[in-house]
């Protein structure tokens, strides 16, 4: 997952593969809540690892439940009829598949609780169920504003006696999630009367109440319903565990890869994008994304558990759809809007108001800075392209704490005007697709030329290592540390017995081409030896240095170094790596520090490590080390010819650090007001 501020992604060219997609949020969290009030134990397999069902897990184990995880599959004893635990302060993040249900279903319980969550969840109405819950008789309390969260289920002493014989009334124009909770929660007091409820207000988002009534009849309850306005839950209903259940793969989460496949042709002739863990008949409503897909050109075809996207009608196809049946999934139709000839109309969602953020201003903010048209209305969104490829801007997209916003924009990576995309808050994904943007670079390609590397040279000791690592780690981008595979080579050459000399070269270099070298978890791995602690010693580093004078040894090293090369993107820190292994890289730093000031810092280094050193023994090595890096024949260590030359000699890490990274933004094309 990306921690970093932004995410830079780089113009992307094509996509082809297969991915294999995270569990579904609205499944995973209704199972976790049904296995929670069940008898008996659960098994849930392939639940989604995401903050919305964590927080839910979390929420469970505070009232009672058992709860057991190993990996995606979680084993859950249900509460079976007895009386959650009591008082009880549970916090629900923003997801709203967590708070609303539990609302009900503790208000119905009886107990004492406070629910809360992040400031937006603050903004997210729950009146609507608030007063559903009331009419019944059960106490709750708003802590805040009048009608949202965060609220107080008051004590009511064993089940609370509730008005059931009147039908309860529940609007469903705001959120069907306010008819999900009724439903998920009534069935704990259908004793021997049937309970109904009636929606008032035309339903939206019908699909996720047929999840709930699908998952329902799971766990032994019958719904039965009258065109989706009046809902009966049948007398002597009971929760009964139906022991394992799977949890599919996120249909809203393979919008975005069906989205790929519609927009993408691939680079090798491979064919399409293949989606696993969700097929044509999925229980999910936003499966039917895929008719909007097909509607705008892509031609998908499915099975059981799998689909399978390629690009048909190109450009693709502006469309007029009343997006009511799959509101999350269309906001991706929105952004495959920009690939499309004319204007599409995304209408009736007015729902994405109320969700993780006011999605209908934010995807028209959004669209434009990226050269679009977008109109907004109280439930509709209409986007026009931009009309020519050099009309198109370089963004950077703010994703307002809404997983669905970052994932849909990065699909603006493959613009024709070839510029890059800046994510903002890049781990708002974690919502409910935590590696999605592993997933999307397993599948992107780009000419490797393409993927940005930073390139960080200098002599030993001068901070580079830390300085590179660094700048990587805040950017997102992967880090090779060259210098290290020069200190592997000098390893396994004086283990295979060689001695670093020409007389060995040829040996040394083909014992560095088939180098089983792994860096993992911060851990250097020559096969299966942890070398991390062996290559850092002076002595290792006296030999990389006479290795890495070895021309064939520099050569073979040469692909391994490329191979680095990935999606975002590089740091690269050593003392060749602007001057031979990446000279076209966009941004070179030479990184000095006088010998005074390196001697001290490896000194310090190595007393903190334990090692014993002596400060002028260090700086007469380093010294020598400079020499011989400096002097070799081939690839002597020398700044680039467009190199930045930063002497961090009086500079502390985090403000060289900071030299680099702005240096990296003058140098990016997005505007000054969005940078940070
Ligand atoms: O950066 P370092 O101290 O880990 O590097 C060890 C030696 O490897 C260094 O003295 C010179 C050599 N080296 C090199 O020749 N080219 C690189 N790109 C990196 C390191």
């Amino acid at each position: 997952m990306f921690h970093t501020a932004f995410l830079d992604l780089p113009a992307l060219d094509g996509a082809a593969g297969t991915v294999d997609l995270p569990g579904s949020k609205s499944i995973s969290n209704r199972v976790l809540l049904l296995a929670a009030l069940s008898e008996g134990t659960t098994v849930v397999h392939d639940l989604l690892a995401s903050d919305d069902t964590r927080v839910m897990l979390d929420a469970l184990r505070q009232i009672g439940c058992t709860v057991d995880e190993a990996g995606s599959t979680v084993r859950i004893t249900g509460l079976g009829g007895h009386a959650p635990r009591s008082p009880a302060k549970l916090f629900m993040g923003n997801a709203g598949t967590a708070m609303r249900p539990l609302t009900a279903a503790l208000a119905l319980l009886g107990g004492e609780f406070e629910l809360s969550g992040v400031p937006r969840m603050h903004e997210r109405p729950i009146g609507d169920l608030v007063q559903a819950l009331r009419q019944l008789g059960c106490l709750i309390d708003y802590l805040g504003n009048d009608g949202y969260p965060p609220l107080r289920i008051a004590h009511v002493q064993g089940v609370p006696s509730l008005a059931l014989t009147e039908p309860i009334r529940v609007r469903g124009d705001v959120s069907s999630q306010f008819l999900t909770a009724l439903l998920m929660a009534l069935p704990l007091a259908a004793g021997t009367q049937s309970i109904a409820v009636e929606v008032v207000g035309e339903l939206i988002s019908r699909p996720y109440i047929a999840i709930t009534l699908q998952l329902l009849e799971r766990f032994g309850i019958v719904v039965e319903h009258q065109n989706w306005q009046r809902f009966t839950i049948v007398a002597g209903s009971r929760y009964q565990s139906p022991g394992s259940v799977h949890v599919e793969s996120d249909a809203s989460s393979a919008s975005y890869f069906i989205a790929l496949g519609a927009l993408t042709t691939s680079a090798t002739g491979q064919k399409g994008i293949k989606i696993q863990g969700v097929g044509l008949d999925s229980i999910q409503g936003d499966i039917r994304f895929v008719e909007a897909a097909r509607a705008m050109g892509a031609v998908v075809t499915g099975g059981p558990n799998w689909l399978q996207v390629e690009r048909g009608a190109w450009p693709l196809k502006a469309i007029d759809l009343d997006c009511n049946h799959i509101p999350d999934a269309a906001m991706t139709l929105a952004v495959m809007a920009l690939y499309a000839e004319g204007t599409t109309t995304l209408r009736n969602i007015a729902s994405w108001r109320v969700k993780e953020t006011d999605r209908i201003a934010a995807m028209a903010t959004e669209l434009r800075k990226l050269g679009a048209t977008a109109e907004e209305g109280a439930d509709y969104i209409r986007v026009t392209p931009p009309a020519n490829v050099a009309d198109w801007k370089a963004a950077s997209i703010h994703t307002y704490d809404d997983h669905r916003v970052a994932m849909c924009f990065s699909l603006a990576a493959f613009n024709p005007a070839r510029l890059p995309v800046r994510i903002e808050d890049p781990k708002c994904v974690a919502k409910t697709f935590p590696d999605y943007f592993e997933a999307l670079f397993s599948v992107a390609q780009v000419e490797t030329s393409h993927i940005p590397v930073i390139c960080i040279d200098g002599p030993t000791a001068s901070g580079k290592g830390t300085v590179a690592a660094a700048v990587a780690q805040r950017l997102g981008y992967r880090f090779l540390d060259s210098g290290a595979m020069y200190r592997i080579t000098a390893l396994a050459a004086l283990r295979a017995g060689f001695a670093i000399d020409a007389d060995h070269e040829a040996r040394i270099a083909t014992l560095a081409q088939t180098l089983p070298v792994r860096f993992e978890g911060g851990k250097v791995w020559l096969g299966s030896d942890d070398v991390t602690e062996a290559i850092r010693t002076e002595e290792a580093g006296m030999n990389a240095s006479r290795v890495s004078a070895l021309p064939a040894v520099r050569t073979a090293l040469v692909d391994l170094q490329h191979s680095f090369q990935r999606l975002p993107g590089l740091v690269a820190d050593g003392r060749d790596m602007g001057t031979v292994i990446f000279p076209g890289a966009p941004l070179k730093v030479f990184l000095t520090a006088n010998a005074a000031c390196r001697a001290e810092r490896r000194y310090k280094q190595l007393i903190s490590k334990g090692f014993p050193a002596n400060i002028d023994d260090l700086r007469a090595d380093l010294e020598a080390r400079d020499a011989r890096d400096t002097s070799r024949s081939v690839a002597p260590l020398k700044p680039a010819q467009d190199a930045l030359v930063l002497d961090n000699s009086d500079l502390t890490i985090e403000q060289a650090v900071e030299k680099v990274l702005t240096w990296w933004q003058e140098r990016q094309p997005f505007a000054a007001s969005a940078q940070r």
